[in-house]
């Protein structure tokens, strides 16, 4: 069946997703911005919602980070992080989300002066909310700013000790050029001591090395990215063979220039490779896509079958934050899902 037909798109609709990959402050859309702008007394350097959006032409990582940074500006009140992950989370039930595990960055908020404890209030009030109400269960990952110093990301963990039984594990993001994983080893080794599961963006522009240091010196339980792995052979295998987990982000590597286009993206590669990779959306308001449309346009352009479907969503499952019941619903809810949309005796 050719992929682009809608049978494929409303298969796409009705998959259960786990989203293992999604910064908070990216799901901003430029309305809430402009909105919260207005509450909050907060000047724009854009005169209309059209113009954010022209706004959003990317070269690289940092020609992203610099407008997503400054964007973030506007989130100033516990209220406000409160819609930004409501809003989100209205999303991830218009997608067919049931699992999220969503990255935060305090340091973007603190260094302006507004207080950690009022970041974590208003994202745990929104999740606590959709579980209530749309059933959909979440995990938060405070993301160290690896452009800051090991030091900075040393008193961050500090703050975030009291809030232990809300942030189920670190990470680390921003600009990866020049600032290897190695740098925040005495970080995640206080972190794991206290208690949190890590992660690590690695090999989005980054080198392999970068995804062996991850492994090696942070042992995280799972790369963020990590299609710079495909240069090193060696690397490839040891993926596949130990099943670590690739949260990859299809629209977001083509929006930052990773991949020319989707067409050319090496998620299918890896997949056939037998590496544990899934898909996910990245910073969505900027990047064109949530999960669904991530999964959508990624089924499209590289003809991926309900095979490749169904085990991008189970390796999503995989490399979760789940205790071994919730995973099994989730097994089982894939398992249904296939069973109602395996090509009947009729398909050729
Ligand atoms: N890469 C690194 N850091 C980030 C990203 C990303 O795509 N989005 C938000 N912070
Ligand atoms: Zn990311």
């Amino acid at each position: 069946m050719p992929s682009h037909e809608p049978a494929m798109h409303d298969a796409i609709a009705h998959l259960p997703k786990v989203e293992l990959h999604v910064h908070i402050e990216g799901t901003l859309e430029p309305e809430l911005m402009f909105a919260l702008a207005e509450r909050n007394g907060v000047e724009l350097p854009y005169a209309s919602v059209d113009e954010v959006r022209q706004a959003y032409a990317f070269h690289n990582l940092q020609s992203f980070l610099d407008i997503y940074y400054a964007g973030a500006r506007v989130l100033q009140t516990e209220e406000d992080f409160h819609d930004l992950a409501a809003a989100y989370l209205r999303r991830c039930h218009a997608d067919r989300v049931r699992h999220t595990e969503i990255f935060f960055d305090p340091q973007t908020h603190t260094a302006r002066g507004i207080p950690f404890d009022t970041v974590v209030r208003g994202l745990t009030r929104a999740l606590a909310d959709a579980e209530h109400e749309l059933g959909i269960t979440s995990q938060l990952i405070l993301c160290f700013l690896r452009d800051q110093s090991a030091e900075a990301a040393m008193a961050t963990l500090e703050q975030a000790l009291l809030w232990r039984a809300h942030i189920h594990a670190v990470g680390l993001d921003s600009a990866e050029a020049g600032h290897p994983p190695e740098k925040f080893r005495t970080v995640f080794e206080r972190a794991r001591a206290e208690g949190f599961a890590s992660v690590a963006h690695a090999g989005e522009e980054g080198p392999p090395e970068y995804i062996r240091q991850a492994l090696d010196l942070l042992s995280v339980a799972r790369i963020d990215h990590g299609v710079q792995a495909e240069q090193d052979p060696g690397l490839m295998q040891r993926l596949a063979s130990e099943r670590i987990p690739l949260t990859v982000c299809p629209l977001s590597n083509v929006r930052l220039c990773v991949f020319d286009r989707l067409e050319d993206h090496n998620l299918k590669r890896l997949l056939d490779a037998d590496l544990c990779v899934s898909i996910h959306s990245d910073d969505p308001a900027y990047f064109g896509g949530y999960i669904g449309e991530n999964y959508r346009a990624t089924t499209d352009a590289l003809g991926l079958s309900l095979d490749d479907l169904e085990r991008l969503a189970r390796n999503a499952v995989e490399g979760a934050f789940l205790d071994p019941p919730a995973r099994q619903r989730l097994e089982e809810e894939i398992a249904q899902w296939r069973a109602a949309h395996s090509p009947g005796p009729h398909a050729d």
